[in-house]
């Protein structure tokens, strides 16, 4: 088994660490519409499948890292000094751990969203993106795109996919030790395309990702079923894209999104992350579809929904949707 730290060690190898004073980085979320589900590796976090997101722009994460003089890290989230036992702070300095170059080494972290912590968009992934460009500009070495993606990764997975702004794959990679598992940015634009947070309610969700996929590999029976999903769903998504034919683009993710959940479903014990409001929202949504409006949705490890829609289609999306905060991907 290959540890993170020596995936680190492996891409800093031969590389000068001349740390600076501060570092800051931005990195957007991004939100899937081929999805992760399921590793192949837990300790780097490889995906047993690819997958495609579309990043959301202005919606992400500011990091600023420094060295701190204090005798601990000291992280700040949203301008709040964080307690060293909070969850943020732990997978914050665990992280930080991998790139400590002593153990008198600690570091100041400054941790800003931009994501609406209630709009039910993951901040993770921008998280652990930012933190991992943050480090590379306060150590000075100059990481190109696939290695910082590759680092993102061992944060969290879904923060691979957001070094890059657009539509963005992460190929699932072979190899053990992951150095071909990292995403791209894809060549198209749709600055038409259209994202919308419906919060249906923002409590902590009962299982979290890393958990819940690991009993989804385990335990479900239609597990096998899922990497040809992904496969075909890849394929069909790309075409769309090419394309720029949005019904195509919003019946794959619509579907591959709920192929996702009914593999959560079919876990044991089962994880079923929707509530009433949840099938209510869809209920509207595919009554919306019938009238003739181009919307489709897309749902993560959550309750909430995420619309999927063009820029014309706003005020009527907006009609069903009061609530709705819509996002720009490209601008
Ligand atoms: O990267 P994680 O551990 O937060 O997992 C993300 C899982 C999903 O959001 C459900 C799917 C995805 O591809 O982002």
């Amino acid at each position: 088994m290959i540890s993170a730290r020596q995936v680190v060690q492996q891409i800093l190898a031969g590389r000068e660490s001349q740390p600076g004073k501060r570092a800051a980085a931005y990195a957007p979320a991004n939100i899937a519409l081929v999805k992760y589900w399921g590793k192949r590796d837990e300790a780097l976090n490889l995906p047993v499948t690819g997958s495609l997101s579309i990043s959301l722009g202005p919606l992400g994460s500011h990091v600023e890292l420094g060295r701190s003089e204090g005798a601990a890290d000291a992280v700040w989230l949203n301008g709040k000094p964080l307690a060293a036992d909070s969850s943020f702070a732990k997978r914050a300095g665990a992280y930080l751990d991998l790139f400590r170059p002593s153990v008198d080494f600690h570091f100041e972290l400054q941790a800003r969203n931009t994501v609406p912590t209630a709009a039910g968009f993951a901040s993770s992934a921008s998280g652990f993106a930012a933190l991992a460009k943050a480090v590379d500009g306060l150590f000075g070495w100059g990481l190109a795109a696939r290695e910082l993606s590759i680092l993102a990764r061992l944060g969290s997975g879904s923060a691979a996919r957001s070094l890059e702004e657009g539509f963005v794959e992460w190929h699932a990679g072979k190899a053990p030790d992951g150095m071909d598992s990292f995403a791209e940015r894809m060549e198209a634009e749709w600055p038409e395309l259209r994202v919308g947070a419906v919060v249906l309610c923002s409590a902590e969700k009962p299982i979290g990702s890393r958990e819940g996929m690991k009993r989804s590999v385990e335990t479900c029976e239609f597990y096998r079923e899922w990497p040809g999903r992904v496969a075909q769903d890849l394929v069909a998504l790309k075409a769309a894209i090419a394309a720029k034919d949005f019904a195509a683009l919003g019946a794959v993710a619509e579907g591959n999104a709920l192929a996702m959940h009914a593999l959560m479903a079919a876990t044991r014990p089962p994880i079923v992350y929707a509530l009433p409001e949840t099938v209510a929202a869809m209920r509207k949504i595919w009554a919306a579809r019938e009238s003739g409006l181009a919307l489709w949705f897309t749902m993560d490890a959550g309750p909430n929904v995420k619309l999927l829609f063009e820029a014309r289609d706003e005020a009527r999306v907006r009609e069903i949707f009061p609530g709705v905060e819509v996002v720009a991907p490209f601008g």
